[in-house]
This record gives structure tokens, C-alpha cells and sequence, in this order.
């Protein structure tokens, strides 16, 4: 029983990946499932892809490895967030397709909210801001419109989760409802002050306490599998929502420690400690993990729009292939030319939130082609980021000697990792385990079966594959910052 199996439920696809004690990967097996867009800004998940991709993946990997389930200590879980299902709770049959946290189906619900006065209560309770891509209006909305849903909730016959509860829900056989704090504190229910449901917020978005999961620690007992789905029972011991599970795999476990995930989108957390920093920029502040009932919180910034421009330059433009292609094609960019892109394809994320505003391109020429767009499209996630970087810096003293340590699809990209430390102006080091998300549930999973080692021990495993020093002038980093924040503000109309 020395192998740990990771579940590392996605928003496009689910993969398994099986880790021996010493957290070295050993067999990854993934599916990829259909996302369904019902409506003009809709997005929907069907409950039973989610589990039976994960049933299939989890099974693929102990096969790939060599593997019985019985060599398996411990299951840890990772999940997209915020994403809503409810089932009923003697069928285990969902109610409704789960919401996707993208889904904006709910923007009319939080608007009506923020001009009756709510927003401040909800930031000051959760750390999050009133919008649609948290669960509690999309529980609301459920509630409201599948028939019989409300008066089924009212008599305690149906459960809410997190993609991580429906799993565990399915692993278990139905014995377990139960999440993470992480989880729990992307639902805007949750009170990360005092780490319990909000009655408040409960009554205000009209949810009835009983169908929420019970809440434990990142490291816990969340119960046993059931023995006939993977030949033995297997204990369920970790569980945290994937941005925080690559926070924990990217050993940032000291205050002002920040980490970047590239993957469709970006997402950056910087570990604050014991101490709930509230965002004067539109960051949010969110629990980082929970361990012996201690919590840690980070401030979070999200960029809707990273890996994704490089699909675009694939998929809409098509002036590469694959993804790879784009490095080379940046370095032959001409470098008299500086076009500006701003990748708003769906909006802005942080610290703007507009959702409104569209994509642009700036200082165009006769001469500017397929090298200059490729470069202005990696440059646009180096820009991004910095903009967090500096919201983060705003927000909390705590953060000022940072290193940046950064994982997913994009990192793969030396060029693009180079220009992410230039205009930050600070070293960034890439991780030597690009799989962080799965690596973090898999230490929260193998510490709670005792057979990997404690968090110091953990943080002084992590390595760095390569670290990029900062080499530009800083008057050209400044000047250039200066061009994309005039470039941002005239995509957004001010
Ligand atoms: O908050 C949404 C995030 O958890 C989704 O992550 O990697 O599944 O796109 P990902």
C-alpha cells in the first residue's frame, strides 16, 4: 500500500494519475468529456460524464501502472470549482445538468442583489464578489426553476456539491456528502472567517442549510470507496479545489509564496497565512488549504484568457498548428514593431471584471504578421499577469521579495516564461512537476495515510526545473507596462 491515486476532475477533461510514496508520478490515463452550451453564455456538464470519466480514468491508470487497487493507500481528489450539482439523495440521481463555473446564466440574480445593498456583506462573509461564477445563485437557480426542486429541498431529500462532493457522493456509494474548505469557500455560503456555513447568506440566496455537505479539512477522512468499483476499498483522504491544489503541489506554503497556473485561462494565488487580507483591487481573498482545523488564506487573481489566445492563434487565425509552433514563430517577430493585444475574447477577469469588454490589437502595420501577432499573444499573458502581480503588491505589504513559481501547458515556453520575468521583474521558477494540481492532492492524500512526508518535508522535496532571471532594462519594462495599461483602457472604452 505504497501508491496514492490522484483524481483530477477538470473543466474539460478528467485525468487519474497514480503517484508512488516518494511523489513520483507513475501512470496518468485522461478522457476528455462534451460541454454542453444550452443557451447564449450558458455551460453544462453532464453529472454522470463527470463520474464515469473519472470511474474509467481511475481504473485506466491502476491498470497502466501495474497496479491493484489493493497497492493503493489513499485517494486524494482535485476538481474545477464552483461548479453546481444537485442529486437526490436516496436515488443518487441528479436533478439537473451540474452549472459550469462559467456559466453566466445567473448575472441578472447577482446584479438584482448588488443594488439592493448586498455586495459588501457577501465580500466581508466569503472574500468573493457578487458574481454569477460562484455556486450560490446557480443553487438559487436551480431551485427556482426545476420543478419540484425547492419542495424536495425543503424536506431534505436532495444534496448540493462541488464537483469534489459528487465524486466523493459516487465513490462511496452514496455514505459520504462532504467537501473541503477550499471547495466550501468558493460556494459564497461559506463564512471563511469563522470556517462554517453562513446562515445569512443561506437566507439570502433562499438555500436550505440541510442540503449542504458537511466541511472538513484539505487532509481528512472522506470516507471508503466501494469495494466492487476498483477490485478493493480504497480510503478517500484529500480533497481541495484544483487552483489550491496546485498552491499546495507548488509548495507555496509560507506567507507572500505565489504561484501562477497556465492553462486555459490563469489563475494566481499568493499565500497570505492565518491572515484574511481583503482586496482594495478586485482580487479574491479565498481559504488556501485547511489543515488540523488551521486555516491558511490567499488572495486570488484569475485571467480568463491565457493558453486559450494560443488556441486562438491555432484555431481562429490559423497561423500555426500547434501550440508549439508559436515560441519560434515570436522570436522571428520584427523587433521595431510593439503590437499590443489584448486577448478580452470573453471579457476581463481580474482586476478589472468587465465583463463587457472585447479583444484589441494595437500599432498595426503594413509589415506586422503571423511573428508579431504569435509574440503580441504570449506577451499578453506575461502582461496580464504582472497586472495581479501588482494588485497583489497593492493589497498586502506581505508579498514585496516575491519569486514567482508557475506550472501548466504554457510554461513549456522558455520565450514566454523569459518575458513573464522581464516585465514582472522578477525571477520566475518553473516547476520540475508541471502536474501540480494532482501532485498537491496527491501529498494531502499520502500525509493523512502517514506514508509521505510532513509539509516541511514536502516543501523541500519541490524543485525547480529552470529559473528565469529578469534581463530587461527596467525603463523598457516600465515603458512597456505603460503601453499595455493605455492599451487595456482603451479595449475597455475609459
Ligand atoms: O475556478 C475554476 C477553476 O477551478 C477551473 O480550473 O483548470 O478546470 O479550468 P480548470
Amino acid at each position: 500500500m505504497t501508491y496514492i491515486l490522484a483524481i483530477d476532475q477538470g473543466t474539460t477533461s478528467s485525468r487519474s494519475m497514480i503517484f508512488d510514496a516518494g511523489l513520483h508520478p507513475v501512470a496518468t490515463a485522461q478522457q476528455e468529456f462534451p460541454q454542453h452550451f444550452p443557451a447564449s453564455g450558458w455551460v453544462e456538464h453532464d453529472p454522470n460524464d463527470l463520474w464515469s470519466s473519472v470511474a474509467a480514468t481511475c481504473r485506466a491508470a491502476i491498470e497502466k501502472a501495474g497496479l491493484r487497487a489493493g497497492d493503493i493507500a489513499a485517494i486524494g481528489i482535485t476538481n474545477q470549482r464552483e461548479t453546481t450539482l444537485i442529486w437526490d439523495r436516496k436515488t443518487g440521481k441528479p436533478i439537473h445538468n451540474a452549472i459550469v463555473w462559467q456559466d453566466r446564466r445567473t448575472a441578472e440574480t447577482c446584479d438584482s442583489l448588488r443594488a439592493a445593498g448586498h455586495e459588501a456583506m457577501i465580500t466581508q462573509t466569503t472574500g468573493l464578489l457578487l458574481d454569477p461564477y460562484f455556486s450560490a445563485s446557480k443553487i438559487k437557480w436551480l431551485l427556482d426553476n426545476v420543478e419540484g426542486a425547492r419542495a424536495r429541498a425543503e424536506k431534505g431529500e436532495l444534496a448540493f456539491g462541488t464537483v469534489d462532493s459528487w465524486l466523493i457522493w459516487n465513490l462511496t456509494g452514496g455514505a459520504v456528502h462532504a467537501t473541503d474548505a477550499t471547495n466550501a469557500s468558493r460556494t459564497m455560503l461559506f463564512d471563511i472567517r469563522s470556517g462554517d456555513w453562513s446562515d445569512d447568506l443561506c437566507a439570502l440566496f433562499g438555500i436550505p442549510r440541510d442540503l449542504l455537505p458537511q466541511v472538513h479539512d484539505c487532509a481528512a477522512d472522506f470516507g471508503t470507496t466501494r469495494a466492487d468499483l476498483f477490485g478493493a476499498e480504497i480510503p478517500v483522504l484529500g480533497v481541495a479545489g484544483d487552483q489550491q491544489a496546485a498552491t499546495i503541489g507548488q509548495a507555496c506554503f509560507d506567507p507572500g509564496m505565489m504561484k501562477s497556473t497556465y492553462g486555459t485561462g490563469c489563475f494566481a494565488l499568493l499565500n497570505t497565512g492565518p491572515e484574511m487580507v481583503m482586496s482594495h483591487n478586485r482580487l479574491l481573498t479565498t481559504i488556501a488549504y485547511q489543515l488540523d482545523g488551521q486555516r491558511t488564506y490567499a488572495l486570488e487573481g484569475s485571467i480568463f484568457v491565457a493558453g486559450a489566445v494560443v488556441q486562438w492563434l491555432r484555431d481562429g487565425l490559423r497561423i500555426i498548428r500547434a501550440a508549439g509552433e508559436t515560441q519560434a514563430l515570436a522570436e522571428q517577430a520584427d523587433a521595431g514593431q510593439d503590437l499590443v493585444m489584448v486577448p478580452a475574447f470573453t471579457g476581463l477577469g481580474a482586476p478589472y471584471w468587465r465583463a463587457d469588454t472585447r479583444g484589441a490589437i494595437f500599432g498595426l502595420t503594413r509589415n506586422s504578421g503571423p511573428a508579431e501577432f504569435a509574440r503580441a499573444a504570449l506577451e499578453s499573458v506575461g502582461f496580464q499577469t504582472r497586472d495581479l502581480w501588482e494588485a497583489m503588491r497593492a493589497d498586502w505589504q506581505g508579498a514585496d521579495d516575491g519569486v514567482l513559481r508557475v506550472d501548466g501547458g504554457m510554461c513549456a515556453s522558455d520565450w514566454a516564461m523569459q518575458f513573464l520575468a522581464d516585465i514582472l521583474g522578477a525571477p520566475v521558477d518553473r516547476a520540475e512537476v508541471q502536474e501540480t494540481t494532482a501532485l498537491g492532492a496527491a501529498w494531502l492524500a499520502g500525509m493523512r495515510a502517514g506514508i509521505c512526508p510532513d509539509m516541511e518535508g514536502f516543501a523541500a522535496g519541490w524543485r525547480c526545473d529552470r529559473r528565469f532571471e529578469p534581463s530587461m532594462e527596467p525603463d523598457r519594462r516600465d515603458a512597456r507596462y505603460a503601453r499595455w495599461q493605455k492599451a487595456v483602457k482603451a479595449a475597455m472604452g475609459v
